[in-house]
């Protein structure tokens, strides 16, 4: 497993990734509509590299034998924060590769200027999402209700905040 930066060259096959996991990411991430096609691939990826080159988030594609198998970005919420989402395609989970990348991206955060704290949030009912933070060591901190997202498909409305402190 291998992180690397997205960029706009990444369109094609970042869309198929994406269309093949539609059905895995649908009840949990409100991007992901049958509808998500080559427009909103290549504006999400000129998205992704403007805000890298601003410093705000750092969208990494998570590759298999130089594949794309999912995307994990460290998006900078605050000048001590970053906060870490990810998605697989579902050919890919079951191997511990999200809980791999994101043990690679708290490291990546922790490298930034003045970062202190990473934070997970997840819906109450994406157990496997709860996962990657809970093998990592992170401290579930706060459940909030009413969510910051709609609660789309699957989820029950509860956000689950975990929090990694930066060690002295
Ligand atoms: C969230 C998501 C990325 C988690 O995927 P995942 O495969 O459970 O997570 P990992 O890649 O870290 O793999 C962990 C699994 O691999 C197993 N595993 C195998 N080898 C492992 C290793 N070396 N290290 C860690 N786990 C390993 C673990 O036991 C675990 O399996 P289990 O849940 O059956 O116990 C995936 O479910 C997903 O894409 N969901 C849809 C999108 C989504 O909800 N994103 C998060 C929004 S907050």
């Amino acid at each position: 497993m291998e992180l690397r930066k997205l960029s706009e060259a990444d369109a094609a096959e970042l869309l198929r990734v994406v269309r093949e996991s539609l059905a895995h990411l649908r009840p949990w991430m409100p991007w992901a509509h049958v509808d998500y096609d080559a427009e909103a691939a290549a504006g999400f990826l000129v998205m992704a590299v403007s805000t890298w080159e601003r410093g705000t988030m750092f969208h990494h594609a998570i590759t298999v034998d130089g594949a794309i198998a999912g995307v994990i970005t460290a998006d900078r919420t605050d000048h001590d924060l970053v906060e870490i989402g990810y998605w697989l395609h579902p050919a890919h989970t079951g191997r511990g590769l999200a809980t791999k990348a994101a043990a690679e991206l708290v490291e990546f955060a922790f490298r930034l200027d003045g970062v202190r704290r990473v934070q997970i949030w997840h819906d109450a009912a994406n157990l496997a999402s709860s996962g990657v933070p809970r093998r990592l060591g992170f401290t579930e901190i706060d459940r909030r209700t009413p969510p910051r997202e709609p609660a789309i498909g699957n989820r029950v409305g509860v956000d689950v905040v975990w929090e990694l402190k930066k060690q002295d």
